[in-house]
């Protein structure tokens, strides 16, 4: 538990200051001795980024996977910054991968602390169109990566988490809202969502938590599959309580906060991490 109290660096609250310096300054090591698992990191904006350096920063260790080998060149310089002891390819479309990365889990590691799924992905021809037009592949397609997964993992981390642990993955809020070109993975988002909920209650008995976390609008490699993104972050920005977009880091932080010890009765839960945007109308 903590005894520590966290010395994040006060510009951190400061919108117009640089705000990916707050991280690395925190100085209480809040998560160390937990290890995890980080799944989603593509470049240095991924939100799966924010999320693995603020478990760092907090003192735990963390695992992580590349999709391919064209990915393995940007995924790895930030794995050695993270100081990962195990680094892994993760294409969950290539059977048997994601069982690969548990068993090394399994053998290095002996037990999973966290887990953090950051992976969505929609055809083209299935994210572009209306939700009424969707071939049934594209839909397969996008369920598949964007919520099977998640339910995948959770399964293959349960036997891993004997003494408890927190599972996580990352929605958005149009699963709850009609969000001008969100469309396919705005029901598979509210798929997911829903299995947080049921995984939760299933897993809650031996101690393990899920969330989804639901951040802003943030600008990704993802989100640039997604037409006139750049209006969701205006608006966002105009709107939100806060007014201001929020960062990686702020998702990191807050999705670091559910793993510690001191979240222990809070499951089930959609956090959203968006400046209070979803309160407006
Ligand atoms: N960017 C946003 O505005 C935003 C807002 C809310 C939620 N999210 C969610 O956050 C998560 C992470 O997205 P991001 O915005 O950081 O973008 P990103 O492009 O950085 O990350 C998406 C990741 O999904 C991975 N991926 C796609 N298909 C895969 C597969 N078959 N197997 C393994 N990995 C696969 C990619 O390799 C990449 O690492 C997604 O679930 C996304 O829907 C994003």
């Amino acid at each position: 538990m903590a005894h520590a109290t966290a010395t994040a660096d006060v510009t951190a609250l400061d919108p117009q200051s640089k705000r990916t310096s707050s991280i690395p300054e925190v100085k209480a090591k809040l998560l160390e001795g937990k290890r995890g698992l980080v799944v989603g990191i593509a470049n240095e904006s991924s939100i799966a980024w924010g999320c693995a350096r603020a478990f760092r920063a907090f003192g735990a260790e963390v695992a992580v996977t590349y999709l391919n080998e064209k990915a393995r060149k940007y995924v790895e310089p930030l794995a050695q910054e993270l100081e990962a002891p195990i680094i892994m390819p993760l294409d969950t479309r290539i059977p048997g991968q994601m069982e690969a990365v548990f068993e090394e889990i399994s053998k290095k590691w002996g037990n999973l602390d966290f887990l953090v799924h950051s992976i969505a992905f929609s055809p083209k021809e299935a994210l572009h169109g209306r939700v009424v037009d969707v071939p049934q592949d594209g839909f397969a397609a996008t369920m598949d990566v964007s919520c099977w997964t998640f339910i995948r993992m959770a399964h293959l981390a349960e036997p891993l988490m004997p003494k408890g642990g927190t599972i996580f993955t990352m929605t958005y809020y149009g699963s709850q809202m009609v969000v001008k070109n969100y469309n396919i993975m705005g029901v598979a988002k509210a798929a997911l969502e829903c299995a947080v909920r049921y995984i939760a209650a299933e897993l809650g008995p031996k101690g393990i938590r899920v969330h989804a976390i639901s951040p802003g609008p943030l600008a990704t490699r993802a989100a640039s599959g997604i037409p006139e993104f750049d209006a969701l972050l205006d608006k966002a920005r105009l709107q939100a309580p806060t007014r201001s977009l929020v960062s990686i880091d702020d998702v990191g932080a807050a999705t670091a906060f559910l793993a510690h010890d001191a979240a222990r009765l809070i499951t089930g839960e959609t956090l959203y991490v968006d400046g209070g945007y979803h309160i407006i109308d």
